[in-house]
């Protein structure tokens, strides 16, 4: 056949798609442990959702997006992201005070495709609403922390900085501007435009970005009560021995954070990709996309750069492969019935001989082999260490002792 995936975009097929099965199940029981039940948002969203809430001077926006007009003539866009939609969806609720959600799925940006950059990506992610507190960043910085740390990412570093509120970031901008604007005939037109527009995302730009090493730093414009929360989500994070490093340099490539601002990256991917998180504080996001004040803090990982980078192994799936030697239609049955028992069963319902049935165990992996032999008489099961004998409905109760 000659379709490929479109470009950017991978099928994940088995084994490989088996860890990825571990590291969303790994993911949702970190989650779950954290008190972050699952929300289902849908992907695809008004395109002034991402305008509004992301900022239609970010990349995402203006040179990423997938927007299309639909049969109604609305403009929509495929989500490159999910924080806009889940504060969407909980200012729709209606709900009032703390609320937690944890959300995964595909998400598309336009991106030149690369190894861990692609138009079509998987997150994992988690917001926290209608928090205020430096505890709140604490608790979900640590969340990400301890499941990428669970799941193995090498050289894990978490980077964290601080890009102030509404009040002393205006202050830090107005600085910034004079000091591009000084600076401006060495920049790359597009980020010439951008220095009126929005300053900061000239430091986010991969041309220009890396020329501006001197440039101010938000740091050091912090206003008191910033201050005050920056030094307290870090003091947080040492007594839940979570291990960070300062970067005065983290802007992040969407408008919405305010205060803390933090990347999980993986030193051993390679540098241009080596995020395989990020997140903060957004506290004026609900309110810029049409709401009521509601401040949040959350994060989202890039599953696509954390299998990059963790590249596990994952065992069979399988507890057991049935042989049948009396066909299909009996192991079928026999095969429902160890499956109702809980165990992983799989077998071959095309009638091929015992050798083939044999030979796909061994290539499935599976660590025993039940011989069925016919109505009324014994199970054989087979393993690496020796043989048993049990009936049908012995058979799982077996597995439980013998493992
Ligand atoms: P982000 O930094 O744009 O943040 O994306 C989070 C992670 O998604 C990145 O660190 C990266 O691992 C992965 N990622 C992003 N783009 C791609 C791509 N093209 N290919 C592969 N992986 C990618 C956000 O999306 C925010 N919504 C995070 C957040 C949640 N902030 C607060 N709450």
């Amino acid at each position: 056949m000659s379709f490929q995936p479109p470009k950017g975009t991978d099928d994940v097929l088995a084994p490989e798609s088996e860890s990825w099965r571990a590291a969303l199940r790994q993911w949702e029981s970190w989650a779950e442990r954290y008190g972050y039940p699952l929300v289902l948002i849908p992907v695809i969203e008004s395109t002034d959702l991402f305008e509004r809430g992301v900022g239609n001077t970010t990349e995402v926006v203006t040179k990423q997006m997938y927007t299309f007009t639909d049969q109604g003539g609305r403009s929509v866009t495929l989500r490159p992201e999910g924080t806009a939609g889940v504060v969407r969806a909980f200012l729709n609720s209606g709900h009032q005070g703390p609320w937690k959600a944890a959300y995964s799925g595909p998400f598309f940006r336009y991106e030149r495709p690369q190894a861990g950059r692609r138009r079509q990506f998987f997150q994992v992610g988690v917001e926290y609403m209608d928090v205020e507190s430096p505890e709140a960043d604490a608790e979900v910085i640590e969340l990400g922390f301890r499941y990428l740390t669970d799941i193995g990412v090498p050289e894990l570093e978490l980077t964290i900085n601080s890009l102030g509120d509404s009040e002393c970031r205006p202050v830090f901008v107005d600085e910034l501007r004079s000091y591009l604007r000084a600076k401006e005939s060495e920049l790359t037109d597009s980020s010439a435009e951008l220095i009126d527009k929005n300053p900061l995302r000239v430091l986010d730009s991969k041309a220009d970005g890396p020329k501006l090493v001197d440039h101010p730093r938000m740091i050091d414009h912090l206003c008191d009560s910033c201050t005050e929360h920056h030094e307290t989500v870090k003091r947080l994070l040492a007594e839940l021995e979570v291990p960070y490093v300062e970067d005065d340099g983290l802007v992040r490539g969407l408008d919405y954070y305010t205060r803390t601002a933090f990347e999980y990256v993986g030193r051993a991917l390679d540098a241009a990709q080596n995020a395989v998180g990020g997140g903060g504080r957004y506290d004026g996001l609900a309110e810029a996309i049409g709401g009521r004040r509601a401040p949040g803090v959350g994060f989202a990982l890039g599953v696509d750069r954390i299998m990059l980078s963790v590249g596990q192994e994952i065992d069979t799936p399988l507890d057991a492969y049935l042989v049948s030697e009396t066909g299909p239609a009996d192991a079928l049955i026999a095969a429902s019935s160890l499956r109702r028992d809980g165990l992983r069963v799989d077998f071959d319902t095309e009638g091929r001989s015992v050798k083939a049935q044999f030979r796909t165990a061994s290539r499935a992996g599976a660590p025993v082999v039940l011989v069925w032999r016919g109505d009324g008489q014994p199970v054989d099961i087979q393993t690496r260490d020796g043989r048993a004998e049990r009936p049908l409905e012995e058979v799982s109760s077996w597995f439980r002792t013998a493992r």
